[in-house]
Parts: structure tokens; sequence; C-alpha cells
């Protein structure tokens, strides 16, 4: 049995995700599997930001975290995100699971993993391989399981473990590998593009067409600069007017200075991609934005909170 590596509830949380890249998730699974009604995260972390985003995109939805960590288990359950204790080894603890539409595995903590030094996909303990030999190969999981891999996750990576899959289950294939970058921090401060993780999106639903795509280097951060700036004013909406001013300095502010560090990479995509891109993402950050002001204003119905946010500048 590998040894496995919990978070230290005395730091500060480790995450490879942060609320920009489970934005880019979000909007990929709006695009790609719109009827999705339930989402797990297995090796979840705090898994808030994932809770609050995903329900946001996909009103009605089911959600569950899995860790092995109680204590991170605790935090969950405190702050309202359904959350539950086990190993993502154990047969027992992942049967609830095999009726959810998508599965997120990882990338879990692994035994010597400080957060700085680079690990090989292979190194990550529990690894991929073992994870789709339970849950595919064994216990038959049908839907749509994503394996995140570590920024080092290489395309040899993503064909041994796609033919390992395949000898064991014929229907399902390799929709997508997703180059997840964040350009903001998990303290929401804008730094140069960032490989966070690489995603490899498994699916018995989806076309088996290897599909390679980078979110976070592009029009995205224009976007999450919108989204920040419509989240904000989400926020700000019930406090008095005399505000507005600075508000509105601090949007402006947020976008500008985003947008100025993508023009480079940009250039790289296709005007569709672009395009494609930055149109699911305005759609996601419209619905979290309206998500949140609801939850504040429960008065308003989804459509005048959408008007709301809409007329943010
Ligand atoms: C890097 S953290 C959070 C990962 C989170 N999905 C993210 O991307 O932000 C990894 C988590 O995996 C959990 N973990 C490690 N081994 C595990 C196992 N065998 N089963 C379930 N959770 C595990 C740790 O407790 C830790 O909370």
């Amino acid at each position: 049995m590998p040894t496995y590596n919990t978070p230290d509830p005395q730091r500060a949380g480790f995450a490879r995700t942060n609320r920009q890249t489970i934005a880019q998730r979000a909007a990929l699974i709006r695009e790609l599997l719109s009827q999705t009604r339930s989402i797990a995260e297995l090796c979840c972390g705090d898994c808030a930001a994932q809770w609050e985003l995903y329900r946001a995109a996909l009103p009605d939805l089911t959600f569950c975290g899995l860790d092995v960590a109680p204590a991170i288990v605790a935090a969950n359950q405190a702050a309202g995100v359904p959350c539950v204790c086990g190993d993502t080894l154990d047969p027992a603890a992942l049967r609830p699971f095999l009726v959810y539409d998508i599965i997120f595995f990882g990338p879990p903590l692994s035994a010597g993993c400080d957060g700085h030094h680079a690990l090989a996909f292979d190194a990550v303990q529990p690894g991929c391989a073992m994870f789709t030999d339970l849950f595919l190969g064994q216990l038959g999981y049908a839907g749509t399981l994503v394996c995140i891999g570590p920024k080092t996750t290489h395309m040899g990576d993503a064909r041994r473990l796609y033919e390992r899959i395949r000898a064991q289950r014929a229907d399902i294939g390799l929709r997508l590998i997703h180059y997840s970058h964040a350009t903001v921090t998990g303290a929401g401060i804008p730094t140069e593009p960032r490989l966070k993780y690489v995603e490899l999106w498994f699916s018995s639903r989806l076309p088996d067409v290897w599909e390679v795509r980078r979110s976070g280097c592009s029009t995205d951060v224009v976007i999450w600069g919108r989204m920040t700036a419509m989240s904000t004013m989400a926020e700000s909406l019930d406090q008095t007017t005399d505000r507005q001013a600075d508000l509105s300095a601090r949007i402006a502010g947020a976008i500008a200075e985003l947008d100025l560090r993508q023009i480079e990479i940009t250039r790289r995509l296709t005007p569709a991609q672009r395009c494609q891109e930055g149109l699911s993402m305005i759609r996601l950050a419209e619905q979290v934005g309206a998500y949140r002001l609801r939850k504040r204003r429960p008065e308003l119905s989804e459509a005048e909170a959408l008007r709301i946010i809409r007329s943010a500048r």
C-alpha cells in the first residue's frame, strides 16, 4: 500500500486548484456535458470553491467530496460542503460514487510532495493507474472520470494510462487533455500564466478524440477579471451607493491589469478558440455573479439577478 500524505491542519491550505481553474472546469463541463446532474471530487481537499462554482454553473447539482483526512472532511462539512471521509483505494468508500456523472480524481498529496518540487506523473501516490484499475476496471464505473495529473504530465503518461484503461474497458476513451493555467494566485494576486495541473478527461459517454486544450493563458484572463468584478459587484450591491465610484475604479483596474499580461499568448489561439473560450467564460461568470447576488438577495429571480449582473460596468 502507498503511504499517504495529508495536509497539516496548522498550515495554510495546499491546493492545486483555485477559483480560476475551477471556473475553467465548470466552463468545460457546460460545453461538453451540459446534462450533468452530479459531480464528485475524490482527494478533494478544501472544496468549498468547487461546491460554489459548480452549482452556479449547473443548478440542481448534487455534489460530494471525499478525502482521507478527517480534519479536511470536518472543515468542509462545517462550511456546509457535502463531504465524506474515505480512501480512494477502498472499494467500499468508492461504491457510492459510481452513480455520479463526473468524477474528479486527485491530485492527492503524495508522500514527499511539498508543493514546490515537481513530481512525475507515476510518482504521485495513490496514482491514477491504481485508481483506474479499481474504479473503472474492478467497479465498472460508467461516466466521465477526470484524472488530475501534476504539471509534469506528458503525452507518454496519457498514452500509458489510456492503454491500461482500454485493456480493461474498451468503451472508455480519452476525450480531452486539458492544461490548466492560472494567472492569479490562490490569494487572488495576478501572476504570469502558470501551469497548475493537467487533466485527462476519460469517458464512456464522450468520443475518443484526444483533444488538447489550454486554459488560463488567454482570453479567460480578461474574462476572469470581469468575473471577479461581477462577483465583487454582487457582494457590494446591498451596500449603500456612495461606494459606487470606488467599486467602478476597482473593476476597471482589475480588468486592465489582467488584460495587458496576455497579449502574446492570446496570439497563439485561433479566433474560433478565443471566441469559444471567451463566450463560455462570460456565461459562467454571469451565472456566478447572479448566484452570489441571489444568496444575498433571495427575493430576486434568477432573471433579475442576471440582468443586474450583466449591467455591471
Ligand atoms: C493537494 S490536496 C487537494 C486536492 C484538490 N483536489 C485540489 O486540486 O485542490 C490533496 C488531498 O488529497 C487527500 N488524499 C491523499 N491521499 C488520499 C487518499 N488515498 N484518499 C483520499 N484522499 C486522499 C489529502 O488529504 C489532501 O486533502
